[in-house]
């Protein structure tokens, strides 16, 4: 397909402070094996032969980003983010217009997810575009509780054909971009490009992903992350 033999861009939200590691360095800048979390997502995405491009979406006051303008031979460039996740894939593709057609795919994947397989990522890119728009999941594996406001459970909630979203989302750059303002417009907080997608009446393919594609969030999760990192190839 002509989309992907020209390649995809990439954006990668990356100006969250990370509040929960608890930590005055923003998550992605923490290392893992020597090296910033943010630059082993970049690396693993810039080395997929697909993907042609990388649009880093960085906080306003991030002093940290060392500059780069490529990794593995694919260009890097920057834009700022905003207040919420959405706010910053929604300016990471903004600044994408030029580059990328409204009718051409692009992929969106979280800096804090750096387990990102590349077999995935083909996955993805394959099923997606013949299915429109898609999403990397997978199924929900553990009982689900819902809690009341003392911490007691109310509900046993069915785990049946729920999925967690993981990233990338693959969608048409436009299409993306008119969900994500009708979204914010509507004052709808979406945490993911799919639900922005949902809301405008598309119904995006759950394509399953594998299970380690982690966010890492906590501190525990820098040392599954290395665990992890070390057994890719
Ligand atoms: O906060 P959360 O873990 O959901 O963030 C997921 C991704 O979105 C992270 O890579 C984070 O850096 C990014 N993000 C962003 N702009 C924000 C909030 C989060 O780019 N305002």
């Amino acid at each position: 397909m002509a989309t992907t033999d020209a390649g995809l861009w990439c954006v990668v939200p990356a100006a969250g402070r990370g509040a929960r590691v608890g930590s005055a360095v923003p998550k992605q800048y923490l290392p893992i094996a020597g090296k910033p979390l943010l630059l082993h997502t970049l690396g693993r995405l810039a080395a997929h032969p697909c993907i042609a491009g990388l649009m880093v979406v960085l906080a306003a006051e991030d002093a940290l980003w060392p500059g780069l303008h490529e990794i593995a031979g694919k260009p890097i460039l920057t834009a700022t983010g905003g207040a919420e996740r959405a706010d910053s894939v929604l300016a990471g593709l903004r600044a994408l217009r030029g580059k990328v057609e409204d009718s051409q795919f692009t992929l969106v994947h979280d800096a804090a997810r750096p387990c990102i397989h590349a077999a995935d990522i083909s996955r993805l890119i394959e099923q997606g575009i013949r299915a429109g728009g898609a999403l990397l999941a997978a199924p929900v594996r553990d009982t689900l509780k819902r809690a009341d406001t003392q911490g007691r459970v109310a509900a046993t909630e069915p785990r049946e054909a729920r999925w967690r979203a993981l990233t990338p989302q693959l969608f048409r750059c436009g299409e993306l971009i008119a969900a994500l303002e009708s979204a914010r417009a509507a004052g709808i907080a979406v945490t993911d490009e799919a639900m922005a997608m949902e809301h405008m009446g598309h119904k995006p393919l759950l394509v399953e992903g594998s299970e380690d594609t982690i966010k890492v969030t906590t501190s525990a999760d820098f040392a599954l992350a290395e665990f992890l990192l070390a057994r890719m190839d």
